[in-house]
């Protein structure tokens, strides 16, 4: 036998003859359902095979050491910025009291309208002082360690204030400083008392527990406790509260399928001594995209609890900084969870399967077809039998 011979006695498919074959109407119109319907089969099949699917993984987060950005946007109506303070810490001992970095404080007017925006840095100390003589050395009122004492000049109402601040004593709004009433403080303190505050801007912090607070007045550390002066903020005679408005507060990057719970969040209160508390839990997120670079951010949950708060100054220690009973203000304790989510996008079939979805289309849909094909014909050939019995 010649090659081509041999190799034919492999051939599965073995043809009839041509003229052994009969078309018929049926049959062509099932070839055509049949197409159309191998068509819209594979066109599906294709669809499948392009859709993208976010396929959720839970990881126990390795990652150490790292730091996070808090992007904040709060707008607090009744207090002016003048005697607000925003301070971080954290369980690592870092603190960030009064910051300055990366965040834009903006005053208010008491309808909403902007007066004028900032860097947190408020006191400008350095013009301040420049039209004093060389030698003047001015008191700092007894606010001076004792190591120090004779040593220290006060040449400015925030030097006299930081020193206070340093000693831990209340400051207020400078009467009877003589620094501070050339400066004019205590009516500028006045004339803001109507005035609101805006902070927006991004901290970046330990990814470790910690907290970052809104509350009156300066803050002064001691190795045990953090305090704030809230003696601008009681004695006033226009009542500041810590009624807020949470535009956006987010940790990390912006992902359009995160939602932030604390977005758009207005809490209100007419009581100066009023306390509120959000607790946080910061869910690390990674989100895989394909056809580009992975992005990590984080989601979070949050529980939140308000109270009213006993006010007035301890009576016993009427000079520090002290309030009975908490600090009025806005506080936010954010904890790591250990876990992290992963969303991984992805095909939800290879390329392989879906080629083996077209063989099943084609094949399964001709092996129905020819079967109704056959069935048609037999009835055909019964029915016409009949007739001409
Ligand atoms: C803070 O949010 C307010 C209200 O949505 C918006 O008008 C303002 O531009 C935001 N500020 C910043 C710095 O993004």
């Amino acid at each position: 036998m010649p090659p081509r011979r041999r190799l034919n006695t492999f051939d599965a498919f073995t043809k009839t003859v041509e003229d052994a074959r009969v078309r018929t109407t049926s049959g062509g119109v099932v070839t055509i359902v049949a197409t159309v319907v191998i068509v819209l089969l594979i066109v599906s099949e294709w669809s499948d095979y392009r859709r993208i699917v976010n396929r959720p993984e839970l990881i126990v987060d390795k990652t150490r050491g790292e730091r996070m950005n808090i992007n904040l946007n709060i707008t607090f109506p009744e207090i002016p910025c003048e005697i607000l303070t925003l301070d971080v810490m954290d369980v690592s001992g870092e603190q960030q009291t009064e910051i300055t970095h990366g965040i834009i404080k903006t005053r208010l007017n008491d309808d909403g309208s902007v007066i004028s925006t900032e860097l947190l840095a408020l006191h400008s100390s350095g013009d301040n002082a420049h039209h004093l003589d060389e030698s003047y050395c001015g008191p700092c009122y007894g606010a001076v360690p004792k190591e120090e004492e004779g040593k220290r000049c006060c040449n400015t109402c925030d030097d006299v204030r930081n020193a206070y601040q340093e000693v831990g004593w209340a400051f207020g709004d400078g009467h009877g400083v003589e620094q501070c009433e050339r400066e004019n403080y205590p009516e500028k303190i006045k004339e803001m008392a109507h005035e609101g505050c805006n902070i927006a801007g991004t901290l970046s912090v330990n990814k470790v527990v910690g907290n970052f607070h809104f509350a009156p007045g300066k803050s002064y550390s001691s190795p045990n406790m953090h305090l704030h002066d809230l003696n601008i903020y009681e004695t006033s005679a226009v009542r500041h509260t810590f009624t807020h408005n949470i535009h956006h507060l987010s940790f990390g990057p912006h992902h359009h399928t995160v939602r932030n719970p604390l977005d758009r969040t207005v809490k209100k209160t007419d009581e100066r001594h009023f306390n509120y508390m959000y607790f946080i839990k910061v869910v690390s997120t990674r989100f895989e995209r394909i056809g580009a670079a992975p992005l990590e951010t984080n989601q979070y949950s949050v529980t939140s609890h308000e109270r009213a708060i006993r006010g007035g100054r301890d009576d016993d220690h009427p000079n520090t900084m002290h309030a009975r009973g908490g600090i009025p203000g806005v506080f936010f304790s954010y904890d790591i969870s250990p876990m992290k989510v992963i969303n991984r996008e992805e095909r939800s079939k290879s390329f392989g399967s879906f080629l083996i979805g077209v063989c099943a289309v084609v094949g399964g849909v001709l092996a129905v077809a020819s079967v109704i094909d056959r069935g048609v014909w037999e009835a055909d050939k019964a029915l016409s039998r009949k007739k001409a019995v």
